[in-house]
């Protein structure tokens, strides 16, 4: 027979009730974890009456490493939302002001030259080009001086059989392929246009389309729903047909568009938890969730496509439980930690999710907090959170989450088809959000298309460039 100390003695809805007792396990931080600072200034006392006021962060007192993780980040954003560790300047809201100097420096310098020991980084040599050019253009900087060399950098990354490698001689990848379009559609010359080659390009986005209806990064590589949301980019922005290539592999099992079974495999890409994870079976993340939710968004306006093919209640349920509390700003999935570039990855979705189910339960607010207290890096650069180094991705990101927070957008279907995959032009901007702002009009970033995450407008001039030019899977143009 057990004993009384013998755990099994207990029934199981005993040991169930001690498992969630709020007594044993939970316990509110008190006030004075939040006044470290002796002597509070006019802005601090406001920040900590903020902090006050949002919900009461719960301290887990079963140690983890996930609860250690936790509280160590606690401690190094807390001092950030409260007071002004970098001594900026403050806005008319007591936090700092956005420091656009120092982010353009930073973003300049990030274009290089590097020195030997980044040649690791060769292959995502288009993603440094593309954050960059992304975060400079956010921060409203005039990028036409970088157009020659952002041209001829991916004339010699553009593979002979098709799409973008990181540079001469790489084979193609479709992360490459996104990053160096989307370089191109910012830079908006003619030439810039001119130098992607939509023949081959088309035969490469043929070559990805798989049998359940993804795409892969690569051939032979592996298939998730980046593939998917990349090369629907490229096949929009660049108007290429939906029929499949004939040589396209798929074909052979009766496919005869990208589009075939596609609505499925995302679909399945949908978790128990509501979110979207890279392929169907994997964990649901948010940088995922952001590439599923741009591919139906490609596929045909929002309301119709997402609510299409995914479950939307469980979709928000997990999207809104992705802020961090009280950081503010958003993780990527379940029990981890609040990092800057999830401002867009997360920050990113709401768009969409509100095109489809209207308004969305989000703080534009808190994130706003984040992204101007704790991820600015006091010499220049956006960071992933206090006490991180900056870099190009991070700042990237993280202006954009500032965008996402600092405007509205919708969705509206006019009349008139303008051929196929056409949806993601039909946003337009619904004003700034007004309501509880924290930041002044020297603190706004520019506005971003909520899909194609580059500056509004420029995804519409690259369209309209591609429809007018003439058409033939074997010639140029
Ligand atoms: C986890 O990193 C990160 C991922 C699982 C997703 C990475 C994918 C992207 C950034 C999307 C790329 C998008 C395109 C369009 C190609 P982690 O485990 O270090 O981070 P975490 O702890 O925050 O989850
Ligand atoms: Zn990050």
């Amino acid at each position: 027979m057990a004993s009384a100390q013998d755990p099994t003695s207990q029934t199981p809805s005993s040991r169930l009730e001690e498992t969630l007792s709020t007594s044993a396990r939970v316990e509110e931080l008190s006030d004075s974890d939040y006044e470290e600072m002796e002597t509070l200034t006019r802005h601090e006392e406001a920040n900590q009456a903020y902090l006050k006021s949002i919900t009461s962060p719960i301290e887990d007192l079963l140690d983890t490493a996930s609860s250690e993780v936790q509280d160590e980040t606690l401690r190094a954003v807390m001092p950030f939302l409260i007071g002004n560790p970098n001594d900026f300047d403050l806005n008319s809201y007591g936090l700092p002001t956005l420091q656009r100097e120092k982010h353009v420096k930073f973003l300049k310098q990030s274009l290089g030259p590097f020195p030997p020991q980044f040649a690791a980084m060769d292959a995502s040599r288009p993603w440094v080009v593309y954050w960059c050019m992304q975060g400079l253009t956010a921060l409203g900087q005039d990028i036409s001086e970088y157009s020659d060399r952002v041209v001829s950098t991916f004339s010699s990354a553009q593979h002979p059989e098709g799409g973008f490698g990181g540079g001469h001689g790489q084979l193609p990848h479709l992360a490459a392929t996104y990053a160096a379009i989307l370089s191109l559609v910012i830079v908006g010359t003619e030439e810039a246009y001119a130098s992607i080659n939509r023949q081959t390009m088309y035969s490469y986005l043929g070559r990805m389309k798989q049998v359940d209806g993804g795409f892969t990064m690569s051939p032979n590589g592996e298939e998730d729903i980046r593939g998917a949301f990349c090369a629907l980019v490229a096949l929009s922005l660049l108007n290429l047909p939906l029929e499949l290539p004939p040589d396209a592999p798929a074909r052979q099992h009766g496919l005869t568009s990208f589009l075939d079974n596609l609505g499925e495999w995302v679909s399945r890409c949908q978790t128990y938890e509501g979110g979207i994870s890279a392929a169907p079976g994997n964990e649901a993340h948010g940088a995922y969730a952001f590439c599923g939710l741009g591919c139906l968004s490609i596929m045909g306006p929002p309301k119709d496509t997402i609510n299409k093919w995914l479950d939307v209640p469980a979709l928000i349920n997990w999207l809104n439980s992705r802020q961090s509390c009280p950081e503010g700003g958003f993780h990527g999935r379940g029990n981890k930690l609040v990092d800057g570039c999830y401002s867009h990855w997360v920050g990113g979705c709401w768009a969409l999710v509100e095109a489809a189910a209207g308004k969305g339960i989000w703080n534009r607010a808190a994130l706003g907090r984040y992204i101007l207290s704790a991820a600015q890096f006091k010499k220049g650069g956006l960071v992933d959170k206090p006490g991180k180094r900056p870099d190009a991705y991070h700042t990237c990101y993280n202006l954009a989450g500032l965008s996402w927070a600092q405007y509205d957008w919708k969705y509206e279907k006019s009349e008139g088809e303008r051929g196929e995959l056409d949806a993601p032009y039909h946003w337009q901007l619904d004003g700034e959000y007004t309501e509880d702002v924290v930041w002044d009009n020297g603190d706004m970033v520019n506005r971003v298309h909520p899909v194609f995450v580059v500056p509004f407008g420029k995804a519409e001039s690259c369209r309209k460039w591609f429809e007018e030019q003439t058409w033939s899977s074997k010639g140029t143009g």
